[in-house]
């Protein structure tokens, strides 16, 4: 007895040690005005209640889901109650959905050291994730490249898939990138699914034949790969990098605000303590230097996708202003046609929009500055849900996911395909 107890504890080693999050609650409030919003930001502002703003609210909805620690439960309640603004709690019992997620991630690994697979309906460590980038380039040699592309601020290697059919040359290409928030996981695990399904379909589904016969697929499944470790080892809500700020004792920098693209304008903080902290200059991290090296070093990339988690959004630039984008109108068609493919597989709906006016001003992001340094086809994905689970989204539901963001993405990419520039 007391040796299964002693093993139990030593598979569970892992995540023992990982912030708790007894008796927290995420909330949706449901704001129907500018009124409503500023007394809604005065509560998130307030530090004392220590909120995390999960999804903030946008054109195609007005409900706002919120973190509340267990301490701020009843003065939020008093403060929502007495500002007359309308709630609902859509994850009561916090920690049980994280416990669940752990056991599940567990078991998985046993099954997976056993039967030596990589199960895709499952979330991953970074070094199984590796691994099986490792196992896809082996698999397919003539297709498939893993490239060291730069390390981590804590210098983790990160890797990308290079999908490509012909040899040398510098072929327009599309940049895949995800997991760019730590704990955005079906973002990572989509991506991981996305390396094996263009791999294993080449030669047999003729879209992503005729795309690979025109252009070369780069696939960076794990952006920030300190802030994943650290959502698996220590906190599983992290967002930001990794990165020590001088001075502060607040770690991190919120990665998608660090791209030269309008850099520290709107929709950014200059408070290193910030979720969205957008470093102390353009490219101050190095996990978005080393892509940003990369996609300038190669100089032929005509489309960029950026994969985040929930909110079941498509969108396109601009971030950083609500002017519209030169190729507003053309984006927008092409995110229409790959929601309609998407939501074709099982009915899951999507909004679509430019990100400024869609959901909220943000400076500094990857695809706004990909689209201003020649990368047309920019667009940011959110995954499901739309708040249920939000960044908790149960690992029965990555290969589904998966599914359907693939027919979007093969949209999106045929249309890059049929109109290289
Ligand atoms: C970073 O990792 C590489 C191997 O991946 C190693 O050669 C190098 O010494 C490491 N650098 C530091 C500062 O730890
Ligand atoms: C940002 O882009 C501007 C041009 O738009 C350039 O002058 C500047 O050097 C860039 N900064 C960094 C850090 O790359
Ligand atoms: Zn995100």
């Amino acid at each position: 007895m007391k040796w299964i107890l002693f093993l139990g504890a030593l598979i569970g080693l892992s995540f023992c040690g990982r912030e708790k999050f007894f008796g927290d609650q995420v909330f949706r409030i449901n704001v129907r005005n500018g009124d409503e919003i500023s007394k809604l930001s005065q509560l998130v502002n307030s530090d004392n209640f220590k909120l995390d703003v999960w999804k903030a609210p946008s054109t195609f909805s007005r409900l706002v889901d919120v973190l509340v620690p267990s301490v701020s439960l009843q003065p939020v309640k008093s403060f929502l109650k007495s500002q007359g603004l309308e709630y609902s709690v859509t994850i009561g019992d916090l920690q049980a959905l994280l416990d669940h997620e752990d056991e599940e991630m567990q078991h998985n690994e046993g099954q997976e050291r056993s039967g030596n697979n990589f199960n895709y309906g499952a979330y991953h460590s970074l070094e199984a994730i590796y691994h099986e980038m490792d196992s896809i380039a082996g698999d397919f040699p003539d297709l498939a490249s893993r490239v060291k592309i730069g390390h981590s601020f804590e210098n983790r290697s990160m890797y990308v898939l290079k999908f490509g059919t012909a040899e040398g040359g510098r072929r327009p290409a599309v940049w895949l990138n995800a997991g760019i928030h730590s704990r955005e996981w079906i973002s990572v695990a989509t991506a991981i699914w996305t390396a094996r399904k263009i791999a294993s379909d080449y030669g047999k589904d003729p879209t992503i034949t005729s795309i690979l016969e025109k252009m070369d697929i780069f696939l960076l499944p794990v952006a920030n790969p300190d802030g994943y470790v650290y959502t698996q080892t220590q906190n599983r809500l992290w967002r930001k990098t990794r990165s020590i700020n001088p001075g502060s004792r607040c770690v991190g920098t919120d990665p998608n605000r660090n791209w030269n693209a309008s850099f520290a304008g709107e929709g950014a903080s200059d408070n290193p303590c910030s979720e969205i902290y957008h470093g102390p200059h353009a490219n101050s991290e190095v996990e978005v230097k080393s892509v940003v090296d990369f996609i300038q070093e190669h100089g032929n990339f005509k489309c960029f996708i950026d994969l985040h988690s929930y909110s079941q959004l498509l969108m396109y630039p601009y971030g950083y202003t609500v002017k519209k984008a030169p190729d507003a109108d053309e984006l927008d068609k092409v995110a229409r046609r790959a929601a309609k493919a998407l939501a074709s597989l099982s009915g899951t709906t999507y909004q679509v929009g430019p990100t400024c006016t869609t959901v909220y001003p943000a400076s500094g992001s990857s695809v706004d500055w990909a689209y201003d340094n020649g990368i047309k086809y920019a667009f940011t994905f959110e995954l499901r849900d739309t708040g249920h689970y939000g960044f908790l989204l149960p690992a029965n539901q990555i290969i589904p996911t998966a599914e359907e963001t693939w027919l979007g993405l093969k949209t999106i990419m045929e249309h890059v395909r049929d109109n290289l520039y």
